[in-house]
Formats: C-alpha cells, sequence, structure tokens
C-alpha cells in the first residue's frame, strides 16, 4: 500500500453547531460531510462540531453517527457557544425564531430552515436581528439551486422570453391525503401546526419572487378540507386546524399575472414542484420529477411559427449553471444535490467574504416569504385582494 504525499492547502475550518437531527439535520450534514471533496479550491471546511436536539435518546446516537465531535439537548447552550461560527436551524418551524435570534446576537452566522417563521411578526423580528447582526443569515429556499431553475433565472435575466406575461407554480404532496391521519403524520412541525401552505407553499412563492419579481398584491383561498382529524399533541386546542390547500392569483410590480398553488393533499404526488414562465418572446417550463430538464420555447416572435415548440434542454453541461463541479454531461443531479449546492455558496460567503444575494435567500427574502403568506390568509379570510406591505 502507498500512502499518498500530496500536500493540500489548509482550508479554512469552520465550525458547524446543528439543531434537530431529523430529516433535514440529516440533509445538511450529508452536504457538509460533501462539500470539502466536491469544492476543494474553495478551501472551505466544515467541522461537525455540536449537535443539539431535545431528544436526548437520539441526539448521542446521530452525533455519533454523523461524525459530530459533541452533542448537548438545549439550543440555549449551543447558541452560546463561543466555538460555533455557523448556527443551523433544523428544529422544526416554531423553534426557529428564538435560537436564530439568539445565535446571531451571539456573533454566528445562521441558516435557518423555512418557512423563517410561522408567524409574521417572528419573522420580522429575525429580519431585524439579522440586519442588526455581524453574521450572514439564509433561509434555506434551496430549489433555487437546482441548476435548471438557475439556468431559467439566468434566461430571463437576459431577455430570452422577453417581457413576463404569466407564471403558474405548483407544489403538490399527498401527505395529507388519508383524512384518518393526525397533524403530527402530515405537516412539517409539531404543534403549532404551521400549515401546508407555510410547509411547502412557501417554496413556490420564493420561486416566484426569484424568477419573475416581487408581488404587489394577492387574492386568496387557503382550505383546511378535513376538519375532523385526530389532535394528539399535548396542549393543542381540540378545535386547531391546520391549512391544507392553498390557491392564489398574484399580481406583479412588473405587470405580470401569477397563480400559485399548494396542497398536501394532492393524492397521488408526492413532492411535486413546479412552474411554466410565459414571456412575451418565449416560455419556460420546469418541475422536480424532471429536475435536470429546462423545457424551452426561445425567439417566439418575427420567425417561422410552424416551427415553435418547447425543446427539452439537458441542463447537465458543465457550463450550465452548478453543473461543472459535479459529473460528466448528462449524469443527472437531483434534489440532494441542490442542497450540497446551497450549503457550499453559504459557507463559500462565510469563509471568503463573498455576497449571498443575489442567489441565496436571506433573511429579507423569509420575511417577505412570510409577509404574502399573511395576505393570503387575509384575503381568504376576508374574500378581498390584499396588498403585499413589507
Ligand atoms: N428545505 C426543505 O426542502 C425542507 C424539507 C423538509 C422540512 N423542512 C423544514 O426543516 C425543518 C425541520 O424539519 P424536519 O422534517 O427535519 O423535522 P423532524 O421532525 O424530522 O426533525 C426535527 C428535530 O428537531 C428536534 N427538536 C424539536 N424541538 C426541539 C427543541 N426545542 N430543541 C432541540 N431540538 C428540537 C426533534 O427532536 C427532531 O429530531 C422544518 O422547519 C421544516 O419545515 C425543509
Amino acid at each position: 500500500m502507498v500512502m499518498h504525499n500530496v500536500a493540500i492547502d489548509t482550508p479554512r475550518e469552520i465550525n458547524i453547531g446543528l439543531l434537530g437531527c431529523g430529516f433535514m439535520g440529516k440533509c445538511h450534514t450529508n452536504a457538509y460531510k460533501k462539500i470539502p471533496y466536491i469544492y476543494p479550491a474553495a478551501k472551505v471546511a466544515p467541522r461537525l462540531k455540536v449537535l443539539c436536539d431535545q431528544n436526548a435518546a437520539i441526539v448521542e446516537r446521530e452525533a455519533a453517527r454523523y461524525g459530530f465531535e459533541e452533542y448537548c439537548t438545549d439550543w440555549k447552550e449551543l447558541v452560546a457557544d463561543a466555538r460555533i461560527d455557523v448556527f443551523d436551524n433544523c428544529g422544526p418551524d416554531p423553534v426557529h425564531p428564538e435560537p436564530c435570534i439568539a445565535a446571531l446576537k451571539n456573533g454566528k452566522h445562521v441558516i435557518c430552515e423555512k418557512p423563517m417563521a410561522i408567524r409574521v411578526e417572528d419573522a420580522r423580528r429575525m429580519r431585524a436581528a439579522a440586519a442588526a447582526a455581524t453574521g450572514m443569515a439564509m433561509c434555506t429556499f434551496n430549489y433555487r439551486f437546482m441548476p435548471a431553475v438557475r439556468f431559467a433565472k439566468d434566461l430571463i435575466a437576459a431577455g430570452r422570453i422577453g417581457a413576463i406575461h404569466h407564471i403558474r407554480v405548483h407544489y403538490l404532496q399527498m401527505a395529507g391525503h388519508d383524512p384518518s391521519l393526525p397533524p403530527d403524520k402530515v405537516w412539517y412541525s409539531r404543534w403549532p401546526f404551521s400549515g401546508g401552505l407555510q410547509g411547502i407553499g412557501s417554496h413556490a412563492i420564493d420561486q416566484c419572487r426569484f424568477l419573475v419579481g416581487e408581488i404587489k398584491s394577492v387574492s386568496a383561498l387557503v382550505r383546511t378540507f378535513n376538519k375532523d382529524r385526530a389532535i394528539p399533541s399535548a396542549g393543542c386546542p381540540a378545535d386547531v386546524v391546520s391549512d391544507e390547500g392553498a390557491a392564489a392569483i398574484l399580481d406583479f410590480e412588473n405587470g405580470a399575472i401569477g397563480v400559485v398553488e399548494s396542497s398536501v393533499v394532492a393524492t397521488g404526488r408526492k413532492n411535486f414542484l413546479g412552474w411554466e414562465i410565459n414571456g412575451s418572446h418565449g416560455s419556460l417550463h420546469w418541475d422536480l420529477e424532471h429536475p435536470n430538464s429546462l423545457f424551452a420555447c426561445l425567439a417566439g416572435v418575427g420567425g417561422d411559427d410552424s416551427l415553435l415548440g418547447f425543446t427539452e434542454i439537458s441542463v447537465t453541461e458543465s457550463g450550465h449553471p452548478y453543473v461543472g463541479d459535479w459529473w460528466p454531461q448528462g449524469h443527472n443531479i437531483g434534489w440532494e444535490h441542490a442542497q450540497i449546492i446551497e450549503k457550499f455558496h453559504f459557507l463559500d460567503a462565510v469563509a471568503n467574504n463573498k455576497p449571498l444575494c443575489p442567489f441565496n435567500a436571506t433573511f429579507e427574502d423569509g420575511y417577505r416569504v412570510a409577509v404574502i403568506i399573511d395576505a393570503m390568509r387575509r384575503s381568504s379570510r376576508t374574500g378581498q385582494r390584499t396588498d403585499i406591505q413589507y
């Protein structure tokens, strides 16, 4: 056996303190482990320092399994730990505001899972904390980092589809389609349940803002179809309901019309995010079930309409956004990779003093999505079109 004898520049170590070792805790940890060897030139080395979870029975086991050096069960201990550079909040939705605000006050860089906060007042406090902080703050709208989504954004910015007239976005899942399931098994949250609009609608709204621009007003229906689910959680009022489906018409500042729809009772749909954008000179279509394909109709004015239609572009060329660091053309990448790419861009910004905007979603973006969701809820209650005011 021959030992390698290659000198590798010392990368900048970034100590990670991660809250929550469930689905997202595993997903973010996976990203940190892969970043050093996928992105060697950036010289960023996330170090899995402390894993925190209130569940003492699993946090010790998961810390050992994931490779964290230490673990704890109290997030206050984690955000006060002077060794931690990046606090990563993968806790349930109600556990986002206080730990993130405390971590920012303690000078940490912060990653917070979406939705940033259930209540718009909390999202406003988080935005203010981020604005006053020395650290960077990201809300994880990870679909921004699918190469086909970013490629679409670049085509739009280059004027390739002209002025945008329409966007139709949907995010459909079926986790709640069985009405006998209790809310805990349906939503991405424990009590107080944030609902499907916060859980997945937030991603769809972020795609609207990311690709088309700011929204002026909304007219929405937000509905709970199964009002009598069992309510098992302690402290949860018997009459609590969380939304299962939402639809809204969006009026954009640039004159575009949007339709956004989210559902957690879309029977048969496992994780179906997708959109179509129609512009004066072309159209774009993408969905998560075909994550590497951007369907594009380009240069549609003044030519031969008989040849117009959608072309499937395999967004797997090394020159396509984010792809060059991964595999050769045609070797697909997916949901997991966008999570890794997103975390890399955040750590690269932290380590190498680069800006987060315009591609990483910031706490300003998380706040704006919370404002839009709040406006959709009010519009549904009142039956009125509702202005967006930040
Ligand atoms: N970006 C995405 O695509 C995506 C996908 C799924 C979930 N999410 C979001 O990620 C977050 C986490 O979701 P998940 O599916 O990983 O949840 P999960 O239930 O699988 O994991 C949450 C973990 O947090 C722990 N926890 C709860 N309260 C705590 C507290 N006060 N202190 C310490 N630990 C606590 C729980 O014990 C659990 O291990 C949610 O905000 C959710 O909306 C994002």
